[in-house]
């Protein structure tokens, strides 16, 4: 996206020096005019457009999309939804998502889920557990479907082929369920898992090497696996707020905690690199179409 802004710019800059050539042959603009046009190194430009307040911070593309469209509440069409559904590349590299998700039927489709109509997307995932992957006219930012195309599993980098379910997952996984607790089978058997590298999938740094204190940098997301009270206190405890910290277990439930979430869900589509920006443009788009309702005509 970066590169096609770049790109355009090349564009116009060809465009505008035509021009010059043009309006000299005229004789509209005189030869020293002229040579301070051509003087303009493309970083000058750049730091001039900058000033003019005509280009956009970093992560551009998306900035675009939330002034435009996201602010002004545009209507997003099924159509647009499902040519994203059928394009290769559409939320970041990859094939399209109805290679693999094109079917309600499980033995043809992943998940049984059918991402090439309407009914489908809204009747989510038909293999058990049977489920709805959002809320029609709800935020969608925590539901199964935009968390598969912006969380990336952890530990950052694992690969999409290692499996979810190793003894160390279902430990973790198992200690949500029964409640969190800081006994001696967490001290012994579940904690020294997150300090641990390659415990949850070989050629994996332990989560403590990135999520080590409060404090960020070098923390991600302030978040402190090393010890009981850091996990269930949660991330961003200082941006946000102690009282407001982003909750990462919930005790007795670890569907709804984010730190299975994490450890068990693979990003969408398979194989995409975590350094590929979470708010793909399209991503964005695409929770605007659920939030407005996700309707079908
Ligand atoms: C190459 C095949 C492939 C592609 C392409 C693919 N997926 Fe998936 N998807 C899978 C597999 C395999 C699973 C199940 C395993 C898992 O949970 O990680 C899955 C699971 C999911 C789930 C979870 C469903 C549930 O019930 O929890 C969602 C949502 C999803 N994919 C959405 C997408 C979207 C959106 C795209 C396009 C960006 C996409 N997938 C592209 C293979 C694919
Ligand atoms: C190499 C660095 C790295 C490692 C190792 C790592 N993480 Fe992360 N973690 C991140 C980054 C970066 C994010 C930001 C979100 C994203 O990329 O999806 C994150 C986000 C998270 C979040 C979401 C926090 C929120 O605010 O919602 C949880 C939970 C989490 N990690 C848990 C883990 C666990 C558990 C492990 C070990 C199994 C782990 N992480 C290992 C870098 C890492």
């Amino acid at each position: 996206m970066l590169k096609t802004l770049k790109i355009q710019r090349r564009l116009s800059q060809i465009a505008t020096a035509g021009c010059v050539v043009a309006a000299l042959a005229a004789g509209f603009i005189t030869t020293a005019q002229a040579q301070e046009v051509k003087r303009m190194s493309l970083a000058e430009q750049m730091i001039q457009d900058m000033k003019d307040g005509k280009m956009a911070a970093p992560g551009a593309d998306d900035h675009v999309v939330q002034e435009l469209i996201i602010k002004r509440s545009i209507p997003i069409t099924y159509k647009y939804i499902n040519t994203l559904m059928n394009t290769p590349n559409a939320f970041g590299p990859g094939v399209a998502c109805t290679t693999c998700h094109n079917s309600q039927d499980p033995s043809k489709s992943y998940r049984g889920l059918d991402l090439s109509t309407c009914k489908g997307i809204i009747e989510g995932s038909t293999e058990k557990p049977k489920r709805a992957l959002f809320v029609a006219g709800k935020d969608p930012k925590r539901d199964i479907l935009i968390r598969r195309l912006r969380n990336n599993r952890m530990p950052l980098g694992q690969s999409f082929d290692n499996p979810t379910y190793t003894p160390s997952h279902m430990l973790v996984k198992q200690w949500i369920d029964d409640g969190a607790k800081n006994d001696e089978h967490f001290t012994k058997n579940v904690l020294p898992l997150f300090k641990t590298a390659n415990a949850f999938g070989p050629e994996s740094p332990a989560c403590t090497s990135c999520h080590m204190s409060n404090q960020e940098p070098p923390s991600f997301h302030e978040l402190n696996l090393t010890t009981h009270a850091g996990i269930l206190l949660g991330a961003d405890s200082i941006a946000k707020g102690v009282d407001k910290a982003t909750k990462v277990i919930i005790p007795g439930n670890s569907s709804l905690s984010f730190v299975w979430q994490h450890l068990s869900e693979d990003r969408m589509p398979p194989g995409i690199s975590p350094s590929e920006p979470r708010d793909h443009p399209n991503t964005t788009i695409l929770g605007a179409w659920i939030k407005q309702g996700a309707k079908c005509d």
